[in-house]
């Protein structure tokens, strides 16, 4: 496999890891997904709903409302299971996540028009020394990283349609988000539009 870039200490991207048959058959598993589990807006503790829309793969979905942000064993609508992690996708985790431990969420994200997603951190997993793994499908997205304080200063870069990253060691709790996605930069996603998959290890 191709070296990462380090981009900052504890965050590693690698450009184009998967290819295009593999990026087409994930998308496919998240439509199918989104049948059983559709994708919802959920709403911030304040009330405020989130431009994202998401759903989730594996045992636990996290999912936010008023009660707060959380992972949950089943959709908040349909009251099912989330539908199963595909094996791509345990496969791509055992080798650049936890060989030994399978991830137990796979949240999904999907950005159309102008979604985004504000600088914050990931801290709602049980133990943050397992990784949180990024695949990235469909347009480009302008996402941003920082410190693991809200205040440090922040870079920004473009993950295209592909790319995985991975937040760990001293990235793991870095503050990051997605600024916009580009409109038309890929036709992947029927539709158009952008969809993350973050792979982590909740409990
Ligand atoms: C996230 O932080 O949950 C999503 C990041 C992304 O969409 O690239
Ligand atoms: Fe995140």
């Amino acid at each position: 496999m191709s070296q990462p870039l380090s981009v900052t200490p504890g965050f590693d991207l690698w450009p184009g890891l998967l290819e295009l048959e593999l990026q087409q058959a994930l998308v496919s598993s998240v439509l199918a997904a989104a049948e059983v589990a559709p994708f919802a807006r959920y709403e911030t503790p304040q009330g405020k709903p989130m431009s994202a829309a998401m759903t989730a793969f594996g045992p636990l979905g996290w999912v936010s409302d008023r009660a707060g942000y959380r992972y949950a064993d089943q959709h908040p609508e349909s009251g099912q299971p989330w539908p199963q992690m595909p094996q791509a996708l345990l496969h791509l985790w055992a080798r650049l996540g936890d060989a030994e431990t399978p991830p137990d969420s796979c949240l999904v994200n999907l950005y159309r028009g102008d979604a985004r997603m504000g600088l914050h951190q990931d801290r709602d997993e049980a133990d943050p020394r397992f990784p949180v793994l990024s695949v990235s499908l469909g347009d480009t997205a302008v996402f941003r990283i920082g410190g693991t304080r809200r205040k440090d200063p922040t870079r920004s870069l473009r993950l295209n349609s592909g790319d995985v990253c991975r937040l760990s060691g001293p990235a793991r709790l870095a503050f990051h988000g997605v600024d916009r996605i580009l409109p038309g930069s890929s036709s992947l996603v029927p539709g158009g539009g952008r969809i993350n998959l973050t792979l982590r290890r909740a409990r």
